[in-house]
């Protein structure tokens, strides 16, 4: 039976991460895979999260089945953290989820039960796994165009001008910040049309927040979330504790339902549930009862959003760096987009053959597309990586 399977296409990202680890250079520099590092190179487990996970070792009573929604008090948490205080507030449902990608499947596959033949539309470029997870639902998924690769901004002109063409039978999956890949967020003012366009044409938001803290802060990260919950009648959340968390392997994430009503979202959880029950059933509970510990103690809570500050000042350092040293060494402004991005990636333009060159001769890992990963850098490999992009003609 298996001899008759085709070899399957590499996830980029996670191929990239294998070719890493195979190279023997000592010197190598890897910007791939979206985890942060520290200044020794190392991800270290935040201290908010190792001393939860020891609190929750002494006291854990059982490790007896939670139930198919997972943590429920992780779920509140979740949705406080993006959703307190606006008016879809109290029309919300969440379940736990196996990471973000977990969450991204059940509401792709909750879409796809209430509208099938619907269509996504996600960024060009998006997040590499975005269109598998779609079309792995039964969606069709097709781009609106996202970021000009010559300035590296967003296209905001040409994005609108797209979801203005959208209905009802339409999904937007949106970046809620520090978009994967390109660093290019969304301007407030952007967030505001697309959220009147939501209202005028009747296609469903469905955002995708796995960086909430990386970019401007936790609230000023979800302000394009909260402006839509506050105005939609409907929308989709996926969310990530795998970066703010640095919960990576522990799968947590979560998926939020706004509905019409409380009784609307509360039937879209229960289906989410059954999509579940047919896949993993539950989510592993470890990182989300770490997560529910710290959000709901005062003093964990407190530790572990100075870490957070740490980690996104430490990234916006490092962009400083990388915008100091390449005007410094190519005697121009071009680079200047480091600073400009958000988050832990930017996209560099870079071919396939400079990025080919740049593995080959100088053993700098990108991406393919050109994503690198800003947050993986150490100061000490900074000049390399200047040295590496201009050789190849960056
Ligand atoms: C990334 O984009 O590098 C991460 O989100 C890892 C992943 O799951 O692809």
């Amino acid at each position: 039976m298996f001899n008759e399977l085709s070899a399957p296409g590499q996830d980029p990202i996670l191929a990239l991460t294998v070719a890493f680890r195979e190279d023997p250079r000592p010197e190598k520099i890897d910007l791939g895979i979206g985890v942060y590092r520290n200044s020794d190179g190392e991800t270290p487990v935040m201290q908010a999260v190792r001393q939860a996970a020891i609190e929750l070792a002494e006291t854990q009573p059982t490790k007896s089945y939670v139930g198919l929604a997972g943590d429920e008090r992780f779920n509140q948490s979740m949705t406080d953290l993006l959703l307190e205080g606006t008016a879809g507030y109290g029309r919300s449902a969440a379940v736990q989820t196996p990471g973000a990608s977990g969450a991204l499947r059940m509401l792709a596959e909750l879409i796809a039960t209430a509208r099938p033949g619907a269509t996504v539309w996600i960024s060009r470029p998006s997040y590499v796994n975005h269109r598998p997870v779609m079309e792995s639902a039964g969606l069709a998924v097709r781009e609106y165009p996202y970021f000009n690769t010559d300035t590296k901004q967003v296209d905001e002109q040409a994005m609108l001008a797209q979801i203005a063409q959208l209905g009802p039978n339409d999904v937007l999956l949106l970046h809620g910040c520090c978009h994967n890949p390109t660093g290019g967020d969304i301007s407030a003012e952007s967030w505001q049309r697309i959220t009147e366009l939501a209202l005028e044409r009747g296609f469903l938001p469905f955002v995708d927040i796995a960086y909430q803290g990386f970019g401007d802060g936790l609230l000023a990260d979800a302000g394009g979330v909260r402006r839509l919950a506050d105005a939609v009648p409907e929308m989709v959340i996926a969310t990530s504790c795998s970066k703010n968390f640095g919960l990576y392997r522990e799968r947590t994430g979560a998926a939020i339902v706004i509905g019409e009503s409380a009784t609307a979202a509360g039937k879209a959880k229960a289906h989410i549930q059954r999509l579940a029950r047919g896949t993993y059933t539950m989510p592993p509970d470890h990182g989300a009862a770490i997560v529910a510990r710290i959000l709901n103690d005062h003093s964990l809570r407190e530790l572990w959003e100075d870490e957070l500050t740490s980690m996104n000042e430490r990234i916006n350092h490092l962009r400083a760096e990388l915008v100091r040293q390449f005007r410094a060494a190519a005697q121009s402004e071009r680079f200047d987009y480091f600073g400009e991005h958000r988050g832990m990636f930017s996209v560099t333009g870079l071919s396939p053959e400079q990025l080919a060159q740049l593995k080959a001769d100088h053993g700098i890992y990108v991406v393919d597309g050109g994503r690198v990963n800003v947050a993986g850098l150490s100061e000490s490999a900074i000049p390399r990586v200047v040295e590496g992009f201009l050789a190849v003609g960056a």
